[in-house]
């Protein structure tokens, strides 16, 4: 197996792809007061789905999951197929580089842990055109809860350049021509209890049988210290929700 291989068999098998929870969700979707009764959703990199299932749970729209994954989207239809929502889902398999939706086709544009793919100014520019007038965009993106995190936390985000403080966010929503209609920090518990607690616990059931790999050696170290990291600095960075409307 390719090192890829064994990062899919870790970050690929845990019920989220990122932070976050039910409970978030719901929060960020009853933050939009004028969505019509069964909304045309479309959720930008859904991942394996647990979002895109809670859309589809709260709500009697569709729901277009898209993601450049085969194994994501297969993911999303066994979710929703077991929560008896699968007649409301459509999925797409595409890079989300490639959208290309007649103008103004949903009324909700929703992304969990994704839109930096574009750029969060980019991809928020990107995906207005797609929203109905008076729609709404809601994301989750890495926030900074701290003006001085420590090295440690630095060097772990040195590679994401879109992490920046809330307030520098919603100075982007504005720019854009969003209207804000609300946003929040996400609660340590978002990371842990569908993201790093199953993480976790897949590490701990591959350590054995991967320990002669190299390639595989040095995955599991690299989820260890990325969990690590973040049990060690909760104060200092967290995922944000931003809801807008056009
Ligand atoms: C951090 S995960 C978040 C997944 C999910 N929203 C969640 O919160 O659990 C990002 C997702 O974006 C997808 N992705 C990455 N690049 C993409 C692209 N260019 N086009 C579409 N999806 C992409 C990945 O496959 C992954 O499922």
């Amino acid at each position: 197996m390719e090192r890829m291989d064994y990062f899919l068999q870790i970050y690929g098998t845990l019920p989220r792809a990122g932070p976050g929870s039910d409970e978030l969700t719901r929060k960020a979707f009853e933050m939009m007061s004028h969505v019509p009764e069964s909304p045309r959703v479309l959720d930008i990199g859904c991942g394996p789905g647990m979002q895109t299932v809670e859309l589809l749970r709260i709500t009697t729209g569709t729901v277009v999951a898209l993601d450049l994954f085969p194994d994501m989207i297969a993911r999303v239809k066994a979710k929703a197929a077991s929560a008896g929502v699968s007649d409301r889902l459509k999925t797409l398999e595409l890079d989300m580089n490639e959208m290309d939706f007649p103008g103004a086709s949903f009324d909700v544009i929703w992304s969990e842990g994704a839109i930096y793919f574009l750029g969060f100014e980019g991809g928020l520019r990107k995906i207005r055109e797609f929203v109905k007038p008076g729609g709404y965009v809601a994301v989750s993106e890495a926030v900074w809860l701290r003006s001085d995190p420590p090295p440690e936390v630095i060097e772990f985000w040195k590679d994401y350049p879109e992490i920046d403080t809330v307030a520098n966010k919603l100075v982007v929503i504005d720019r854009i021509g969003y209207e804000p209609v609300g946003h929040f920090v996400f609660p340590p518990g978002a990371w842990t209890e569908q993201y790093y607690d199953p993480m976790e616990k897949r590490i701990a059931e591959k350590e054995a049988e991967w320990k002669d790999s190299p390639d595989a050696v040095a995955v599991l170290e690299e989820a260890r210290s990325e969990i690590a990291t973040f049990r060690r600095n909760p104060d200092c960075f967290s995922y944000a929700f931003f809801v807008m409307r056009k």
